[in-house]
């Protein structure tokens, strides 16, 4: 009998098993590094990183909803020079790849950080153009002419493996899906968050002090699920799925959709180990069903 191997590799990043962090939702792994051992993902995607510090959004910022949270965070981040000078080399210690998620308010911005990420022990950069909190890098993702632009624009600054977060914010991801693999990505993945919005009918106001934020957790699994779906479909570039997923049965559902590997977001913040469950899972699933390799499960459902 063939061994069974839940190795893949995304666009050249080499990885011992397709469950990996969704960016935001898990620090720069160090802070969980406490709690569980970081080196049992496939790869650890760090919070957004960008040029300069960014203090985020005004609080009330988290808001739990139905099956899943609101959150208005707005990249809060120490910026590139903290990242490169404290966080990296201490995260570089374990036996993980590392894929910095890089945001900008520019096209200029998000090149200069590629340029300043290159070289330095990565393993990937994913470009979050899709974040709905923050004025405009978010919009990026919601047209496919931009999104050709930045992907083609950091393209050429950088060998690293492009992976590209696109938003459940569009009328069809098809066409900015297409539109990141022209531009040069590597993989896409997603879903960033669903705009929503919450009401405190005691006050009369917002939850959020943004007003509005972004839904993620068991609530969006379905919309995911189908946009990952849609998007394999159009695309031949890997897939990396993500949104809601709980269980070995939510990531096998993204796998069997289209996705070659899946990430882990709202979970972290309820089981941080979820990770080794879900491992444990999409093992027993392949022995059920003779698969030996994750690229048999991958896109099944046609
Ligand atoms: C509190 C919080 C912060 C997040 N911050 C980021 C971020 O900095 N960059 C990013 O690309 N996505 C960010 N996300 C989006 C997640 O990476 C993920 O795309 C989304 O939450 C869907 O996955 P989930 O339902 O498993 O959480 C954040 C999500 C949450 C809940």
């Amino acid at each position: 009998m063939k061994q069974l191997s839940l190795d893949v590799n995304i666009a050249g990043i080499k990885m011992k098993n397709p469950v990996m962090t969704a960016s935001g939702t898990f620090g720069y792994g160090l802070e969980y590094s406490q709690l569980i051992d970081i080196e049992n993902f496939g790869a650890i995607v760090t919070k957004t990183v960008t040029l300069e510090p960014r203090i985020g959004n005004p609080q009330p910022r988290i808001v739990e909803t139905a099956s899943g949270m609101l959150n208005s965070i707005g990249l809060q981040n120490p910026g590139a020079k903290i990242f490169i000078k404290e966080k990296l080399p201490k995260l570089k210690e374990y036996e993980v790849p590392i894929i910095a998620n890089i945001s900008g308010r520019n096209e200029t911005d998000f090149v200069k950080l590629a340029g300043l990420l290159k070289d330095i022990g990565l393993s990937g950069l994913e470009l979050n153009i899709s974040c709905p909190n923050v004025e405009h890098s978010g919009l990026f993702a919601q047209n496919a002419d931009t999104t050709y632009k930045l992907v083609n624009k950091v393209r050429k600054v950088t060998g690293l493996p492009l992976i590209v977060k696109l938003t459940p914010n569009v009328t069809d991801v098809t066409l900015i899906a297409g539109a990141a693999e022209d531009g040069g990505a590597d993989a896409i993945s997603l879903i960033n968050t669903l705009i929503g919005m919450s009401i405190d009918i005691q006050t009369k106001k917002p939850k959020l002090a943004n007003v509005v934020g972004g839904l993620s957790g068991p609530a969006v699994k379905p919309v995911a699920l189908r946009m990952v779906y849609e998007a394999s479909k159009k695309v031949s570039i890997p897939v990396i799925g993500m949104g809601g997923i709980v269980t070995s049965d939510d990531a096998i559902e993204f796998l069997l959709a289209g996705a070659s590997a899946v990430a882990l977001g709202t979970v972290n913040f309820v089981n941080p180990n979820t990770c080794c469950e879900i491992i444990d899972g999409i093992k027993i699933y392949m022995r059920d069903n003779k698969f030996n390799k994750i690229s048999d499960i991958t896109g099944r459902v046609k």
